[in-house]
């Protein structure tokens, strides 16, 4: 079965809805550990008493990034994982980190990529007045928030919405489409062809997660 190592800074409430996937035989994987770079991730309770194992890896002990990455990779390594996922893990990885990893590194990111990577991106969503916003699960390259995109989820920003309001909705959505991409990837029906994924040969999450719109921003 395809292991995973997933890799938290926080709340981890998407490496929740993975283990809830794995749990509830939606997904065919097993977790192996959860590592984080913060003694205090909150998630790090949540898997424990899944008795899933943790580990800690403080980047604060490190000089420098390159040896902050070896240090994690070889904790990665020692649980031999098939695909490594980033769930909420709030460190940039050095090129060495990701090409060791290249093509079973995934990361969730909570915009509709290309638009707006890096933070605060429901902030700025807001602040741009885009009135579909969403999250985006792709594979890693060293670029930040630029890998080649596996599956997308599009929600409204609805008047009246602000920042916490907005996150809650697309919050949703990255707990549907992370089990299902990483399903996907332990099913082996993912395959990468340049800048695109493919998912049974056809281009990978194509239409079917498009939340359903309000009449005021269908194109139809
Ligand atoms: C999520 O919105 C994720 O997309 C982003 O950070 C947040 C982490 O939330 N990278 P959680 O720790 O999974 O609850």
């Amino acid at each position: 079965m395809t292991s995973l190592v997933i890799l938290i800074s926080g709340r981890g409430s998407n490496m929740a809805s993975l283990l809830e996937a794995t749990a509830a035989g939606r997904l065919p994987a097993r977790v192996a550990a959860v590592i984080a770079n913060r003694a205090d991730a909150a998630g790090l309770h949540t898997a424990a008493a899944e008795g899933v194992p943790t580990r800690v890896v403080d980047h604060r002990s490190f000089a420098t990034r390159d040896e902050f990455d070896s240090a994690l990779a070889e904790v990665v390594d020692g649980f031999s994982p098939d695909l490594v996922v980033l769930a909420g893990f709030m460190r940039i990885l050095g090129s060495a980190f990701v090409s060791r990893y290249e093509g079973r590194l995934m990361n969730i990111h909570p915009s509709l990529l290309p638009a707006f990577p890096g933070l605060h991106t429901h902030r700025r969503a807001l602040d741009e007045g885009v009135r579909i916003h969403g999250c985006t699960v792709h594979f890693v390259t060293a670029e930040l928030d630029n890998g080649p995109v596996i599956v997308q989820a599009a929600v409204p920003v609805v008047d009246g919405d602000d920042e916490q309001s907005l996150a809650a909705r697309v919050l949703a959505q990255e707990h549907r489409i992370y089990p299902l991409a990483v399903g996907w990837f332990a099913e082996g029906r993912l395959r990468v062809c340049g800048r695109r994924v493919l998912l049974d040969r056809a281009q990978a999450g194509q239409g079917a997660l498009i939340a359903p719109l309000p009449q005021a921003v269908r194109a139809d």
